[in-house]
């Protein structure tokens, strides 16, 4: 690749300073950018660096004019279930016709309807139809994703999975970190089947996983009538024997003690929070441990909010994701989850731009090379199309302002 200066930047936004992984409460306000601005990116795809036109650098670079557009940094989607086999629009009128996402799944709807359709797919279908799925998260801004596992509920159908989102990793354009979700629902009703299926995941799964190097980090989903903390607690224990991280769904309809347990396990995130006690901000404020939000969600359910508010208040990081998946959000797009944080959260534009794209990094430890515009960092970044400001950005809520995603 040749050296590449990018020109004429009408503001160049999403700046840090080295060492900046992660922004909390009050940083995520600065979304630092200057104007009329140059970058160079260099033959091995990092940001070489960058500065305002007055001080234009003399080398041998292929030029880039970008007049007088914008450059961002990439968003990081920390939360997806990419891979599923079939979409569940029946079930979105149900819900249009009074039934609630509980009712559904209670009658073997939900999960268990996206893991029977899961088992008789094949692993090429799978990988098909989520690659489709990639690139069109990559042409709605996303330059790094997390895939999870979760829809197979049975020993073959999590590994096929798995096995699904390591090959989309091996031709991914972007940065890609894998999730096993074998602790999403249990695959019938009764203690025995809860027990069995435990079993499966800790004894035939999980070593399965370990020795292939299957996924990066372990998930649960942490809620009544799925899995109790007591639950969650054994599976994170099996999954650390195998250096799996936990990133877990927490406090979506209930808070039943999940993030107390998940920051007492070195959780990298806890994801959802709709519902947030005294009790978790606490401990979040005691760890490392990285709150996500998924207003994509909150937003189809017609369910309530994270509180964003009281989560920054109290100097905590927050990161934007869009949980991407058949049942609860079938929504790829960050520009419109950075749009939702904007409207219904109360962020405002750079807190949430910071939480989409920085705090995401950092929610898949990759914030070191990924999330800014930083010298030294890869080359990762959008190129909006003619627009005034950021502020237009998640204002103009359907308008497809991304020009270009340059991904070195
Ligand atoms: O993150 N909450 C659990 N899992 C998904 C929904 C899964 C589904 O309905 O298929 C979520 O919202
Ligand atoms: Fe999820």
């Amino acid at each position: 690749m040749h050296p590449k200066i990018y020109t004429q930047i009408k503001h160049l936004y999403g700046i840090t300073q080295k060492g900046e992984i992660i922004k909390k409460g009050e940083q995520l306000k600065e979304f630092k950018s200057i104007s009329d601005a140059w970058l160079t990116v260099n033959e091995k795809g990092y940001i070489s660096g960058f500065g305002t036109m007055d001080n234009l650098p003399e080398s041998n670079f292929e030029e880039i004019n970008c007049m007088n557009k914008m450059v961002l940094p990439a968003f990081i989607d920390s939360h997806t279930h990419l891979i599923h086999a079939k979409s569940r629009e029946d079930e979105f009128v149900a819900r249009i016709k009074g039934m609630s996402y509980e009712e559904i799944a209670n009658m073997g709807g939900g999960i268990l309807n996206s893991a029977k359709a899961l088992n008789e797919c094949s692993e090429d279908e799978l990988f098909r139809s989520s690659f489709i799925r990639l690139q069109r998260a990559i042409e709605s801004g996303t330059g790094g994703i997390e895939i999870k596992s979760g829809y197979g509920l049975t020993v073959s159908g999590e590994l096929k999975m798995l096995r699904v989102a390591q090959r989309l990793k091996s031709v991914s354009p972007i940065p890609v970190k894998v999730t096993f979700l074998g602790a999403h629902a249990f695959p019938g009703t009764g203690t025995e089947i809860q027990e069995t299926y435990i079993s499966e995941i800790i004894d035939e799964m999980l070593p399965v996983i370990g020795k292939e190097g299957l996924a990066d980090y372990i998930d649960v989903f942490c809620e009544k009538n799925y899995f109790s903390v007591e639950q969650m607690e054994r599976i994170l224990d099996a999954g650390a024997r195998y250096n799996l991280k936990p990133k877990v769904h927490v406090n979506q309809f209930n808070a039943i003690g999940g993030v107390q347990s998940a920051v007492n396990k070195n959780a990298v995130s806890v994801d959802h929070l709709e519902l947030l006690e005294d009790g978790d901000i606490k401990a979040l404020k005691n760890s490392e441990t990285i709150p996500v939000a998924l207003p994509a969600c909150s937003f189809f359910l017609n369910i309530p909010y994270t509180p964003s508010e009281r989560i920054l208040k109290n100097n905590l990081a927050l990161a934007l994701a869009t949980d991407y998946n058949p049942g609860s959000s079938p929504c790829l797009s960050m520009p419109f989850v950075v749009s939702l944080a904007c409207i219904y959260m109360k962020m405002l534009p750079e807190e949430a731009f910071n939480a989409a794209t920085l705090n995401g990094a950092a929610a898949l430890q990759i914030s070191d090379s990924y999330g800014s515009i930083e010298v030294g960092k890869k080359g990762n970044f959008i190129l909006t199309k003619s627009l005034s400001s950021i502020n237009y950005l998640p204002y103009s809520f359907t308008e497809n302002w991304i020009e270009k995603m340059v991904l070195s």
